[in-house]
């Protein structure tokens, strides 16, 4: 029988990291593992408990190092084997679990496959790739990056053929319909879970499971549909407790392909709810934020949705409607400049959001509240900016700022020599960093922390059901969880009968989306009888209300509340 830490995933808060831009501790220019280690502290005082590390691989590096040319090492600017080893090891120290990016979508042109492949017709690794003579008619079609590539495929001089890409160019596409490859992806995951990691972030998951180019009686011979079966089981084998979560913006119908019945991924990033989130934010109106919570399926017990507002990515707007896409760009992204891909906004939250602290909050608070587990990204929690000068999505992907001193407290190299250059003006490190943030009570970075800490008191959240309940306001999004104990550090599982210390509990969170205040009513029969206690607020509202009367929201205001039933004296599980 499971108990109550092995999915860990539900009570977790997970912060994404590129390990060059975290902390340069050599003073080289380059964030480094000595340098995030030296931070373990920071981010256990945050209240993270997952890590997830973006590639840090050997790569020519032409997309943030999702272009791997070697699976099994470190990239040298980043440090060795070794110093990846103890920082896992100070992040256990601190309960801090390691996820890490699995890029097996494709590899870089550089990799020793790649180039054996290109160069010999005969060679084994020929087929971990994907060749045609002549590219297909739909070459021009199904580009990740529009406006950048032009095609799916390329011709390769030295190969003589053309060759398969989702993604960029140097990025050619392994063959999973080759049992030679799923051999090297299953050996790849098998060394990083030996060194300690309890998960991998899978990069680019919907292209694993399509045809790429092989004729479909072979493709149906090969069963694309039971590869993250097959990933899973492995997963499972070698280590019981590690997870896999899935970078896949897929629609509602199309959820349980990567989740199955339990059976397949156990985290999928809620890409619909944010887009949907955005939405909502743009336009002040709760309704594409709920209707989207709606139409997603549950999940099945031990599956998980993760939530984040943003990624090292542009946020992707491609699953709304043109007109509703246009409303999140007339408010996030007004300048041609600001989007990308003709799909997104390649900007960080503080700036999309004009830096207002009252509504970074409602961003924050409400992503909390999504039923699921929150995914948050490095700098964010300070309100970081970006550098919109810097090409693509580059501008997101800037050092971390730590201090007012030189490069942000970033490094000690000579600015010219930085990874990439530090946000200045408004964003810069003179009036956004962890220092100055530290000291300050009232900060976003405190805020947050105090936020994250309550979120991590609320089971219900993570381990509940969730659903968004009828309000008679149309700018404010009501959510209710419901889990049978309050208590986080004695979660029973879904799945083993371990006994409750109190009865069922509830979560109700309120979130006004306007600029004006407002005064909700909630149907009697969505509180529910029990005890209400308030949890967290965005001011002081004075005595927490019934509930069951008016509740009062201020401008972009928030309300977290819990409906305890049952005797909380009662001790011990097991009873
Ligand atoms: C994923 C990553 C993105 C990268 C792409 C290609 O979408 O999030 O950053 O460019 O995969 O690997």
């Amino acid at each position: 029988m499971l108990g109550p830490g092995d999915l860990w995933y539900k009570s977790a808060a997970i912060y994404a990291i590129n390990v060059d831009t975290f902390r340069d501790a050599d003073g080289d220019g380059v964030g480094d593992f000595s340098g995030l280690t030296s931070r373990v502290d920071y981010l256990h005082a945050l209240g993270v408990t997952c890590v997830w590390l973006l590639p840090f691989y050997p790569s020519p590096n032409r997309d943030n190092r999702y272009d791997v040319a070697d699976y099994y090492g470190v990239d040298p600017r980043l440090g060795t084997l070794g110093d990846f080893v103890d920082f896992l090891r100070v992040a256990r120290e601190r309960g801090i679990r390691v996820m890490i990016d699995l890029v097996v979508n494709h590899t870089s042109d550089q990799h020793p496959w790649f180039q054996a492949a290109r160069a010999d017709r005969a060679s084994r690794y020929r087929d971990y790739y994907v060749w045609a003579d002549e590219p297909p008619p739909n070459a021009r079609e199904g580009m990740v990056f529009p406006g950048v590539e032009e095609s799916t495929w390329s011709y390769d001089d030295v190969a003589g053929a053309w060759y398969f890409h989702r993604f960029y160019r140097f990025q050619p596409d392994l063959n999973l319909a080759n049992p030679a490859v799923r051999e090297e992806i299953r050996k790849i995951m098998g060394f990083w879970l030996e060194l300690g990691v309890s998960g991998f972030r899978l990069d680019a998951a919907p292209f694993l499971i399509e045809r790429k180019g092989v004729s479909a009686a072979v493709v149906e011979a090969r069963r694309p549909h039971t590869f993250f079966r097959y990933m899973r089981s492995f997963l499972s084998w070698r280590r019981g407790d590690a997870a896999l979560l899935a970078e896949a913006n897929v629609l509602p119908d199309e959820v349980e392909d990567y989740v199955g019945s339990g059976d397949k991924l156990q985290l999928l990033f809620n890409f619909y709810a944010n887009q949907h989130l955005f939405l909502s934010l743009a336009t002040g109106r709760a309704a594409p934020l709920v209707e989207a919570l709606g139409a997603l399926p549950a999940l099945p017990p031990s599956a998980q949705w993760a939530n984040f507002l943003r990624n090292h990515d542009e946020l992707d707007l491609g699953r709304l409607t043109d007109d509703d896409r246009g409303a999140c760009y007339d408010a996030f992204a007004p300048d041609v400049d600001m989007r990308l891909y003709g799909r997104g906004v390649r900007r960080r939250l503080a700036p999309m959001l004009g830096n207002d602290r009252a509504r970074l909050e409602l961003a924050h608070s409400l992503m909390l509240a999504l039923p699921g587990t929150p995914v948050l990204r490095y700098g964010d929690e300070i309100g970081m900016g970006d550098d919109l000068s810097l090409p693509e999505r580059e501008g997101v992907r800037t050092p971390m700022q730590w201090t007012r001193g030189p490069n942000g407290g970033f490094s000690t190299a000579p600015p010219e020599r930085l990874v990439r250059p530090m946000v200045t003006g408004e964003y810069g490190p003179d009036a956004v960093n962890v220092a100055d943030q530290q000291r300050d009570p009232g900060s976003l970075l405190n805020w947050l922390q105090r936020a994250l800490g309550v979120r991590h008191g609320c089971p219900e959240i993570g381990w509940g059901s969730g659903r968004a309940i009828a309000v008679d306001v149309p700018s404010v999004v009501a959510i209710r969880c419901d889990w049978r104990t309050r208590h986080a550090a004695v979660v029973p599982t879904p799945v083993g009968e371990i006994g409750a210390p109190d009865g069922p509990s509830a979560v109700i969170t309120l979130h006004n989306l306007a600029p004006e205040p407002c005064t909700v009513c909630l149907a009697a029969s969505d509180v529910g009888p029990g005890e209400v206690t308030e949890l967290l607020t965005d001011r002081d509202y004075g005595r927490a209300p019934d509930l069951r009367g008016e509740v009062a929201l201020g401008p972009y205001g928030y309300r977290w509340f819990r409906i305890a039933t049952g005797d909380d004296r009662s001790t011990g599980p097991g009873r």
